[in-house]
């Protein structure tokens, strides 16, 4: 990721499309996977109509334990249109309280990163694998994330995003179905559906290596690519 500078930024986003120089070519196909069909009998999930409606149901679902614990529910957010949606684990301490995605040290990284690809925030979908926050931060066991999944399956259904960014391993591997380390399956552009879908480090990640931050900057630039092409 580029350093912050302290010189004011030129007014009329003159510094857009700054991330283009010497990002890395896009790299070949890796893993296809098929979402979920849609049953014909209503689960109360895949034929929710739309993203409020989804979120309303979110913020009242007992389907797992994390509801026990959980202060508040965190759905996701942003463009009911977007063409970009970044899918992160869960839910830590802040987002919790708040109810929204990605607010903590990780969420503003992630501000960062995203502004730094020109697409701010609000353009962009911000969901996670589980909607409620593990406890003390653990990863979400498997049969609650099998539990949450079909939120963010129905999820990416209504945005219909044209790139779907996977931020960390529990993402990669929920949202593709495996079980591989983040350096099998980051440089490859997977599958989901008809969706590119890149992967890369979580960005609580980062703060804890930043030799990450510049195989992420790589990451994001490859999936930024697939955006215009
Ligand atoms: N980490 C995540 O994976 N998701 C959030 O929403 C916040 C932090
Ligand atoms: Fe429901 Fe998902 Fe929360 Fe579990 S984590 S209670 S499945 S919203």
């Amino acid at each position: 990721m580029p350093k912050k500078s302290s010189a004011p930024r030129p007014s009329g986003g003159s510094e857009a499309g700054k991330w283009r120089k010497d990002a890395p070519p896009i790299p070949g196909p890796g893993l296809v996977v098929h979402p979920p069909a849609v049953s014909l009998v209503d689960d109360g999930i895949s034929h929710l109509p739309t993203l409020e409606a989804l979120a309303s149901v979110v913020r009242t679902c007992t389907r797992c334990r994390l509801a026990e614990t959980r202060t508040h529910a965190v759905p996701g957010e942003g463009n009911p249109a977007a063409d970009f949606m970044c899918v992160g684990e869960g839910p830590g301490a802040t987002e919790d309280e708040t109810g929204r995605p990605f607010v903590g040290a990780a969420g503003q990284l992630l501000d960062q990163i995203l502004g730094a690809i020109d697409l701010p925030r609000e353009t962009v979908f911000i969901a996670n694998i589980v909607k409620c926050r593990p406890p003390q931060n653990r990863k979400p066991l498997p049969d609650e994330a099998a539990a949450c999944l079909p939120y963010l399956h129905r999820q990416i259904a209504l945005v219909k995003p044209k790139v779907l960014l996977a931020l960390g391993g529990t993402a990669a591997e929920h949202l593709l179905g495996v079980k591989k380390s983040l350096g099998d399956l980051r440089n490859q552009v997977h599958r989901y559906g008809d969706i590119p879908l890149v992967v890369t480090y979580h960005p609580a990640a980062l703060l804890r290596n930043p030799n990450w931050k510049k195989p992420t900057w790589d990451d994001v630039r490859i999936a930024r690519q697939l955006l215009d092409g």
